[in-house]
């Protein structure tokens, strides 16, 4: 196996109309995945996930490996095994995001909601403070253990109340939005685009005082 220096020096993008565009990388990288900072690999015949931050994030590539440092005694976590100026290595997951599990029909149990819960609880223990916490960054494995990904903002200071929104959509909707055969994209994006709207953020913080 190339080192991961090599590996990460691989990952090749581009700036089209002010959007970061992957190009090259190298043929024993499995491309799994993508963010707002960054690609994620699984390098081939192994149980690591290369994530690659764009060129503009390398900041967050820093971040990420320390807080990732920081939890490595919870098992909620995956297992940080190298990074570099703009990539960190980790675990790969075998499993799906809840977003993935919302479209594809793959029900999410209240059990999955509660070890969620206390993976963020063991992370404040820690001394961080959880932000960014969305359906694509939670994951269940094939075994259905629960396992939490994109920890870059767990310092930030600013109370971030989205996990407790989505707590709340959990018991109040999800029964009866679920489907077995999936809710559609259109869908999904139309909620992820009306709670981005100050007025039903504040809809959702009128239920916790
Ligand atoms: N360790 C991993 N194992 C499996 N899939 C992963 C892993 N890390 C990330 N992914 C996939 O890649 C996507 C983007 O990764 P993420 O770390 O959330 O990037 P970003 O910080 O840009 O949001 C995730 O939503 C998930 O689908
Ligand atoms: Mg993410």
């Amino acid at each position: 196996m190339k080192s991961f220096d090599e590996l990460a020096a691989s990952v090749m993008f581009t700036q089209v109309k002010g959007m970061t565009k992957l190009i090259k990388y190298d043929p024993s990288l499995d491309f799994i995945g993508e963010g707002r900072s960054a690609v994620v690999f699984r390098i081939q015949s192994s149980d690591y996930a290369l994530k690659v931050f764009f060129p503009n994030q390398e900041q967050t590539a820093i971040e990420e490996a320390e807080i990732y440092q920081q939890l490595q005694t919870i098992s909620y976590f995956p297992t940080i095994y190298g990074s570099g100026h703009n990539y960190i290595v980790i675990d790969y997951i075998e499993g799906i995001t809840l977003f993935d599990c919302l479209r594809s029909g793959i029900r999410i149990s209240p059990e999955h909601i509660q070890e969620a819960d206390h993976a963020l609880a063991a992370a404040r223990e820690s001394g961080l403070n959880p932000s960014d916490i969305h359906l694509k960054n939670i994951m269940i494995t094939k075994t259905g253990e629960i396992k939490l990904i994109d920890v870059a903002r767990f310092r930030q200071i600013k109370n971030c109340s989205q996990w407790d929104d989505i707590k709340l959509a959990y018991f109040r909707f999800y029964k009866r939005i679920y489907s077995p055969k999936g809710i559609p994209d259109y869908f999904l994006n139309m909620i992820s685009n009306l709670y981005k709207k100050p007025v039903v953020q504040k809809w959702f913080a009128h239920f916790y005082h």
